[in-house]
């Protein structure tokens, strides 16, 4: 089964690119390299910006491919508030060329890598994918505005899709091999075990949420645990499955507190924390209710505990 993936110089595409390798799928990564490492790249390789829709037709055409795989976004809250016009553009205009080229050489099936942020505050915990949708970002928008072309795209060129709405991507492969390298960074894992690495100050956004500890809960899943999800979900299309959108966590949340507790843990260093005032668009608690995906996927997260998440992660930028 030939599959593209785009954006799979990225995190969490290259090391489901890996996992798909494994599995014996003929993958052919895209990806403008505007955030992606090219030396992470171990097979057939376009480069090309998917906004360039002449060039993206040109370069990959009679390629043949089975399925898509949707990783190449941008993909930072925070960011996109500051530059909505570049979030809209290449999130929905990038993808909207994808599925035309999707349409034009018969593609049947896409795989999309969407976000809890699409949920904004959540009425109701654990949160299902009937939630309402009322994204608090650009970037939320983005891909919910990405989940509603889709939709249209299936109904009118009978495409079928698969959302995977993850919560909090984390973690390294067992490896050390790849890891979590976003510029800039602004995930917390990778900002704390930076705090570590330098023994630096950690900047704490809010501690006055009303959670336990007064700092916000998320769900924390391990990228590997992704990469499989992704395999599970091609494998459901390609056997006939319709058109749907899964979320993908543990259903567990862990404060910020917590977190950055475990970074000290394992690596060993009590790094100073200061306290800042809440980022705006920050619900206090989220986390995922994942049976859908259990039930009908067959995913099993198996090395999402916030123990591996972070060892994972501390190995992998210790490293690099
Ligand atoms: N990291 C998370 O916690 C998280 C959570 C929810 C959803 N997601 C989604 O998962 C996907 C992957 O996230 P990531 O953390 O690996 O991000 P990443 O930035 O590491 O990877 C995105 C890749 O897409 C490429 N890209 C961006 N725009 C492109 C374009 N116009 N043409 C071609 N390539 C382009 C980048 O160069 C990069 O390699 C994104 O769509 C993101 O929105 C991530």
């Amino acid at each position: 089964m030939k599959i593209l993936v785009t954006g799979g110089a990225g995190y969490i595409g290259s090391i489901t690119v890996r996992t798909l390798l494994s599995k014996g799928y003929d993958v052919t990564v895209l990806d403008n390299l505007s955030q992606g490492h090219k030396e992470t790249i171990i097979t057939d390789f376009v480069e090309v910006d998917l906004r360039e829709k002449a060039l993206l037709f040109e370069k990959l055409k009679n390629k043949k491919f089975d399925a898509v795989i949707h990783f190449a976004a941008s993909a930072l809250a925070g960011e996109s508030m500051e530059k909505p016009y570049f979030y809209f553009h290449n999130n929905i205009l990038g993808g909207l060329n994808l599925l035309e080229f999707m349409k034009e050489e018969k593609i049947p099936h896409i795989v999309f890598s969407s976000t809890c942020a699409l949920y904004g505050t959540p009425e109701k915990l654990p949160v299902n994918e009937k939630e309402s949708k009322k994204p608090e970002s650009v970037y939320g928008e983005s891909k919910l505005a990405f989940e509603n072309i889709l939709k249209w795209y299936g109904q009118i060129y009978n495409i079928k899709y698969t959302n995977l709405r993850y919560f909090n991507a984390s973690g390294a492969p067992l490896d050390g091999k790849l890891g979590e390298d976003h510029n800039p960074e602004t995930h917390l894992i990778p900002m704390a075990i930076k705090a570590a690495k330098e023994n630096q100050p950690f900047k704490l956004f809010g501690d006055d949420y009303k959670t336990p500890d007064g700092t916000c809960i998320r769900d924390y899943i391990h990228v590997l645990d992704l990469a499989e999800a992704h395999v599970l979900a091609l494998e459901k299309l390609k056997n006939g499955g319709q058109s749907d959108s899964f979320n993908l966590g543990t259903g567990k949340g862990y404060s910020n507190k917590e977190v950055i507790n475990m970074v000290k843990k394992i690596s060993g260093v009590d790094f100073p924390i200061t306290i800042e005032k809440r980022r705006p668009g920050d619900p206090a608690i989220i986390y995922a209710d994942n049976s859908k995906a259990k039930q009908e996927l067959g995913f099993n997260p198996i090395h999402s505990d916030l123990e591996t998440i972070v060892k994972t992660a501390w190995e992998w930028h210790k490293s690099n």
